[in-house]
């Protein structure tokens, strides 16, 4: 028998197969209506949308986050997520599914400031900024007077700019002890920060109730001196006479007016002429 004939026969069976298949199709035998009753209980809940503790169970590190540092994000993960599980290689990029910042947020900060992934590295915790280059650039923008006190009163700290400080994370405050040794072992950071404004480290300032043996560490003679020589000056803070920033030095006359006549005193133009100095208060 040739091949072609067959083929032919295997054709007409099948196709009389078909034909009595769609017969059946056309019409179906009623099937009985799914009753709850028929719903193994398992099934019979409506099915709701993942609470983000769900997607939690899958994603513990995202959920921690955002449990622990996520700020404002603490929002439901769909409301950013708004697809997700779809990645496809080669069909669905994964970088198309994640979340665009730009769905909720302007450009806060400016036009400047745009690349917020750079700074707001970690979105399930959006203010834990490490420190690096890209925020480096943004201090300036968002600080720019301590920028502008950091440049106006030069040190040897303007030249190590913001980020060797002010190092890790964003908000970070040094010690100054990480870098310097105490004029005095017991001295604490606190004490440091009352007399060297960090950002103008050299303008020293302190309060007027600053203890004597504060100055006493650089000042030994002069405390000393003051203290040796027994006058109604010896029991004056150094700071009544040596007010606010450091190295100033009020004149006599701020405080004594004029104490003798002005004849006298025009003859005799300085006071330690006859006083000696402040410290002493000799007579002679
Ligand atoms: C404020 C918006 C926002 C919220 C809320 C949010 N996410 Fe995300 N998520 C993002 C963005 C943006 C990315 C992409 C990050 C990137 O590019 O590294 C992302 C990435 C992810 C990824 C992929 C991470 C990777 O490295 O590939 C997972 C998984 C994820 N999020 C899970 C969650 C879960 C779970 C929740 C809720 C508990 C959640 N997210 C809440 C914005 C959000
Ligand atoms: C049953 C476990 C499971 C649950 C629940 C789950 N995920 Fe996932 N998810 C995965 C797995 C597995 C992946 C792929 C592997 C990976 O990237 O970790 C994934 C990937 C992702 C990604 C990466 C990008 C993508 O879409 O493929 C995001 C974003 C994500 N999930 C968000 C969510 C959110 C939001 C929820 C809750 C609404 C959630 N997932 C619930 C298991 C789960
Ligand atoms: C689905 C919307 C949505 C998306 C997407 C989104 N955010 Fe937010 N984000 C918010 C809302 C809402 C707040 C709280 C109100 C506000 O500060 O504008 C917020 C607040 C923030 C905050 C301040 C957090 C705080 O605790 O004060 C930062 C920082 C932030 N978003 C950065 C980002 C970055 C970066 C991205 C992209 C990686 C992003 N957001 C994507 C909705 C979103
Ligand atoms: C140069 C680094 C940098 C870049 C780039 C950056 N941010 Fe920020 N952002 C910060 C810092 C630092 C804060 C302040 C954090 C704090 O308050 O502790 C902040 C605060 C925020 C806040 C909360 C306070 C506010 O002003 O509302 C939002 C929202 C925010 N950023 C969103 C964005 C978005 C959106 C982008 C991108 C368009 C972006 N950021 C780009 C560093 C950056
Ligand atoms: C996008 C704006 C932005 C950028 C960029 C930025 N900051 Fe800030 N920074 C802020 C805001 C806003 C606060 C106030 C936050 C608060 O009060 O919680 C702040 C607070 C701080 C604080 C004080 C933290 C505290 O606990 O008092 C330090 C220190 C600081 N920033 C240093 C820096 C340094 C250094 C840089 C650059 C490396 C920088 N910031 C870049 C906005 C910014
Ligand atoms: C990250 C390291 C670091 C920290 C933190 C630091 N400094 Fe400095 N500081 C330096 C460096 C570097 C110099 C340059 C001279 C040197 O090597 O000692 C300097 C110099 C100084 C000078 C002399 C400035 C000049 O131009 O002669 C003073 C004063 C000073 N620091 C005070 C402080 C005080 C106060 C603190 C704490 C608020 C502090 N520093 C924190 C690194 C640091
Ligand atoms: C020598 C180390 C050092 C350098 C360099 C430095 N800071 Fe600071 N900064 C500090 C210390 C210490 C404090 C804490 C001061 C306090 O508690 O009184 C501080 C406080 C701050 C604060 C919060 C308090 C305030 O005064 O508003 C901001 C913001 C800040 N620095 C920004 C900057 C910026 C921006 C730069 C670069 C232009 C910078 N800092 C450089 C040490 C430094
Ligand atoms: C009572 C005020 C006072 C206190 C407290 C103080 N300093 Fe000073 N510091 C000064 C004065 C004044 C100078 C000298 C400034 C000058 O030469 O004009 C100085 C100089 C410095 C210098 C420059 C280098 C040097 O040794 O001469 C550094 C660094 C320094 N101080 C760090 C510190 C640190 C760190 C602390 C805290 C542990 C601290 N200071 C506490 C007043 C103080
Ligand atoms: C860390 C060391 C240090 C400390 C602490 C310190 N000084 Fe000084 N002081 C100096 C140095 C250095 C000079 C400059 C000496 C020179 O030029 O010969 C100086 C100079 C002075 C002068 C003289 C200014 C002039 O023009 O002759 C006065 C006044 C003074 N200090 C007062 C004080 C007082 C008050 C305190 C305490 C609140 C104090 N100092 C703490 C280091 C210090
Ligand atoms: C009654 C005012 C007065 C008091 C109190 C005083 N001083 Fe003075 N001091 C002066 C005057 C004025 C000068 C300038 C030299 C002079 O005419 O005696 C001076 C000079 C100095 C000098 C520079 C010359 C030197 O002697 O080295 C230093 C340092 C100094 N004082 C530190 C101190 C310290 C530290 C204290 C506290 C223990 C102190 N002074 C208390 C008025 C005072
Ligand atoms: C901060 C103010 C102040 C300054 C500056 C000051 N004195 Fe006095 N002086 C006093 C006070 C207060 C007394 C005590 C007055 C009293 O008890 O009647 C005093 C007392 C004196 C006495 C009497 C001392 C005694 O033991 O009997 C003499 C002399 C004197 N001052 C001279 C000077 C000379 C000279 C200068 C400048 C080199 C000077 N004073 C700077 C505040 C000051
Ligand atoms: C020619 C020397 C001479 C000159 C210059 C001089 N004094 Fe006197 N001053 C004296 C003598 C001597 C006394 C002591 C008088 C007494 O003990 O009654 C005195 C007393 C004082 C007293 C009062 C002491 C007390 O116990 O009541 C003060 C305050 C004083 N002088 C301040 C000054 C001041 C400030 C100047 C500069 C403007 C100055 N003197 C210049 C010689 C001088």
């Amino acid at each position: 028998m040739p091949i072609g004939y067959k083929k032919w026969v295997i054709y007409a069976v099948g196709t009389i197969c078909l034909g009595l298949c769609s017969i059946g199709c056309v019409a179906p035998a009623t099937p009985k209506p799914i009753t709850e009753k028929d719903v193994p209980p398992r099934y019979a809940v409506a099915v709701q949308a993942l609470k983000p503790e769900e997607c939690g169970q899958c994603h513990p590190h995202f959920y921690d986050l955002i449990k622990t540092k996520g700020g404002k994000h603490r929002i439901d993960c769909k409301q950013c997520h708004v697809e997700f599980h779809i990645y496809r290689p080669g069909r669905v990029r994964y970088e198309q599914i994640l979340p665009k910042c730009e769905a909720c947020h302007d450009l806060v900060h400016g036009a400047d400031l745009a690349q917020c992934s750079e700074c707001h590295s970690e979105v399930h915790a959006p203010l834990d900024i490490p420190a690096g280059r890209a925020l480096e650039q943004g201090c300036h923008i968002c600080h720019p007077e301590l920028d502008k006190e950091m440049k106006t009163y030069v040190t040897q700290h303007t030249e190590i700019y913001c980020s060797s400080c002010h190092h890790t994370r964003h908000g970070y405050v040094p010690e100054c002890l990480e870098c310097h040794q105490p004029h005095e072992s017991s001295m604490t950071q606190s004490e440091c920060l009352a007399c060297h404004p960090p950002h103008k480290a050299l303008q020293v300032v302190y309060p007027e109730d600053i203890p004597q043996e504060s100055c006493a560490i650089c000042h030994t003679n002069a405390c000393e001196a003051l203290k040796r020589s027994g006058t109604k000056h010896s029991v004056l803070s150094c700071t009544k006479c040596h007010p606010d920033k450091h190295r100033t030095i009020m004149r006599c006359r701020e405080c004594h007016g004029e104490p003798h006549p002005a004849s006298m005193l025009q003859k005799f133009r300085v006071c330690g002429q006859c006083h000696g100095t402040a410290h002493t208060l000799c007579r002679e």
